[in-house]
């Protein structure tokens, strides 16, 4: 493990408190349930502009969210973790699949009833830079929604967004001021204020960390944190960096080329990944001690296009231990005990 991940993950640790996870507890409902979702994206071509094919961005995704617990969303840059995002959030249509938000199959609802849900479910991106209006003040910045939905009566409304923002570590003053005046850390600290200003029961957090510096990485994931166990918060959480899921995540996702591949609780699958991909995955992750030898799997090939996956198990091209079914058969999930799942045929019943 680099210095700077260290640090960060030392950060994070110290702040840690004993969290009583709901990944395990029965009575734990499920917040999200995601059943075969795909997202197919048009590829428009050929000389009278029809659809020669499809980008299989989002390729029959399953898996669920317990209320409260975070799910790490891991994979190579292209796998679709932001597509199924913004699919689940319904920022864009799904082609097929069931998205089941507190207890309601959200894909099919109306303009009306979308307006209703946008507040319960929030985005944060990674470039808070980008998606703060450089014109308007941070008050109106993070209140904008909050008047527009109702969120607070009017006499409510001002000492509402001093809390909100009070409750993100920004100070009152701040609210007059713009966002060129804050640093990397402080605006996405004004994005975090904008999403739970609305009173979300969920959030995608889509890399929030990835373009921070290391030292105030720590500091927004312990905001992240903070936050969540205060106000019960369920959180989709993208990112690249392994060792920064590992600590945020109660649960954690494997996606290659559009499919899950692997899906378990982040203590199972740090403890003996299953999948041959999270496997060579994981040995790319740095050790805190350098006594502690550990082989690196190298990938071999590119990543195939997903507008033509590799028939079969889509890692095929890629496996060392590829054997003849796996270019024929794509392999089903199952799940090998605690909720563990892998979707590959080294684990076929003989
Ligand atoms: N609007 C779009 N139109 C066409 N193709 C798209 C669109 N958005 C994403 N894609 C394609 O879908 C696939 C998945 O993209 P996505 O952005 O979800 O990946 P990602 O896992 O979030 O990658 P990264 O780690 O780089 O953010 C990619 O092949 C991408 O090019
Ligand atoms: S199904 Fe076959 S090719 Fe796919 S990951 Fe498993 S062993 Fe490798
Ligand atoms: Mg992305």
């Amino acid at each position: 493990m680099s210095m700077e991940n260290q640090n960060v993950n030392e950060e994070v640790k110290a702040t840690e408190t004993v969290a009583t996870s709901a990944v395990n507890d029965p009575n734990a409902d499920n917040i999200l349930e995601v059943r075969h979702l795909k997202k197919y994206f048009p590829i428009k071509g050929g000389f009278f502009g029809g659809v020669t094919g499809n980008v299989k961005a989002v390729d029959d995704v399953t898996f669920s969210i317990k209320r409260g617990t975070t799910m790490g969303l891991v994979g190579e840059s292209g796998c679709g973790k932001s597509t199924t995002g913004r699919t689940i959030l319904r920022l864009l249509d799904k082609t097929e699949g069931d998205i089941i938000f507190n207890g309601e199959d959200i894909s099919t609802f109306d303009k009306d009833k979308l307006r209703e849900l946008r507040t319960k479910m929030q985005i944060i991106f990674q470039d808070p830079y980008s998606s703060l209006s450089p014109r308007l003040p941070i008050g109106e910045i993070i209140g904008e929604a909050v008047r527009e939905h109702g969120i607070v009566s009017k006499e409510e409304y001002d000492d509402y967004i001093s809390e909100v923002m009070k409750e993100c570590g920004l100070q009152e003053y701040h609210k007059d001021r713009y966002p060129h005046e804050f640093s990397g850390g402080q605006r996405q600290r004004i994005c975090i204020a904008r999403a739970l200003a609305l009173k979300p029961d969920f959030v995608v957090c889509d890399e929030p960390v990835s373009a921070l510096d290391v030292s105030i990485q720590a500091q927004i994931i312990n905001l992240l944190r903070k936050l969540q166990k205060d106000r019960n918060l369920t959180y989709l959480f993208i990112s690249h960096d392994l060792s920064v899921v590992e600590h945020i995540s109660d649960t954690i996702g494997v996606m290659y080329l559009g499919s899950l591949v692997e899906t378990g609780n982040t203590e199972d699958i740090f403890a003996e990944p299953l999948h041959p991909y999270t496997k060579a995955l994981f040995s790319a992750i740095p050790m805190p001690d350098p006594d502690i030898k550990k082989e690196r799997i190298l990938l071999q090939g590119d990543i195939p296009s997903p507008a033509n996956p590799p028939k079969g198990c889509k890692f095929h091209t890629r496996c060392s231990q590829c054997m003849g079914i796996c270019k024929e058969k794509a392999p089903t999930p199952k799940d090998m005990g605690n909720g563990h799942v892998v979707a590959c045929h080294l684990y076929d019943e003989k």
